[in-house]
């Protein structure tokens, strides 16, 4: 009898396919994320389980599984599962790291963009009839990247192409990091390595590219929005819970900052009445860093990979833990 799989969102066809040919695949249809009372029900007796971002793969959804080799989680971020318990359990977790390194630089430098230029301001002014309401050549005005100062915060993969980008639009590059990175590097990405204290006071723009772990949990909170400058912007394209929602719409509302570009949220999807829904200086993006076709596909395939290798015992290609 084929060993049992269950993906708590579907796939593409191709994978779906493969994994068809090895194991019995059972994929979750109803709500998304999936509630956790029916992923524990699920996973109870399943040898392999592909999840997602913001499915919570806790101690008690890992303890509920007793027959479980390997977690295959289609995302590069693993905040979502029990990394520790897995590993005393002896169960594989694989990721997707490298493939989306570029989708996701592109994303936060296209909110970026739009936000200094409010390119989705303008959308929605356009749409709501308000165009010949701009009378003067001041009016509407966005802000030019040349010269601007970019603060990246985490210069990981992700961190790294973002410099690239911001690097040939002629902006000046200060990053902050657990580990200040070569000398050799540093000059060829064209970035100077400070303080983070410095950095949040110096940057025009912050973009955070740092996981969401216990030291990173609200890290962006109203007492570092006050030290930012007031014509600043912070994007963030890494998790939500590594800034305090509630407190930056209060900064952007009281215009302690200028603007946000965010594609990840606290608890996603946001709720209706959520904040950040009336203001007009955040651009919101609905966690599509890693959402191009290119991009998507390779983690399908890596996602795939990682769980096959997990259930015939061997390690993941991108591994964690144990
Ligand atoms: C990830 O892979 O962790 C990203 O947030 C995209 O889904």
């Amino acid at each position: 009898m084929k060993e049992k799989i269950f993906l708590t969102r579907t796939l593409h066809d191709f994978a779906l396919k493969e994994l068809k040919k090895k194991f019995q695949i059972e994929i979750h249809k109803g709500k998304i994320p999936i509630p956790q009372n029916t992923l524990k029900l699920k996973i109870r007796d399943v040898n392999g389980l592909i999840c997602f971002p913001y499915d919570k793969i806790d101690k008690e959804i890992i303890q509920s599984a007793k027959n479980l080799k390997v977690i295959s989680t289609f995302s590069v971020g693993y905040d979502h599962i029990d990394i520790k318990f897995a590993k005393k359990k002896k169960i594989r977790v694989g990721y997707t790291p490298e493939v989306l390194t570029n989708a996701t630089a592109d994303m936060a430098f296209a909110l970026l963009i739009d936000g200094l230029r409010r390119i989705s301001e303008g959308d929605r002014l356009i749409r709501k009839g308000k165009w010949n309401q701009i009378y003067g050549a001041y009016d509407y005005v966005g802000l030019d990247l040349q010269g601007k100062t970019l603060g990246i915060i985490g210069l990981g993969r992700i961190g790294k192409t973002l410099a690239k980008r911001a690097k040939a639009f002629d902006m000046k590059i200060i990053y902050y990091n657990r580990k200040q990175i070569s000398k050799t590097e540093e000059k060829k990405l064209g970035v100077k390595y400070i303080a983070f204290k410095k950095l949040i006071s110096q940057a025009d723009i912050i973009s955070i590219h740092v996981p969401h772990t216990i030291e990173t949990d609200q890290m962006f909170n109203m007492k570092i929005f006050k030290k930012m400058k007031k014509t600043s912007f912070l994007i963030n394209t890494s998790r939500g819970k590594v800034v305090n929602e509630k407190e930056l719409a209060l900064a952007l509302k009281q215009k302690i900052i200028s603007g946000a570009g965010l594609d990840v949220f606290e608890k996603e999807p946001i709720n209706k009445n959520h904040q950040f829904l009336k203001l007009e200086n955040v651009v919101l993006a609905p966690h599509v860093g890693s959402s191009t076709k290119e991009t998507r596909s390779k983690m399908a395939e890596i996602t795939t990979k990682n769980l096959i290798l997990g259930m015939s015992g061997k390690k993941p290609i991108y591994s964690i833990g144990y």
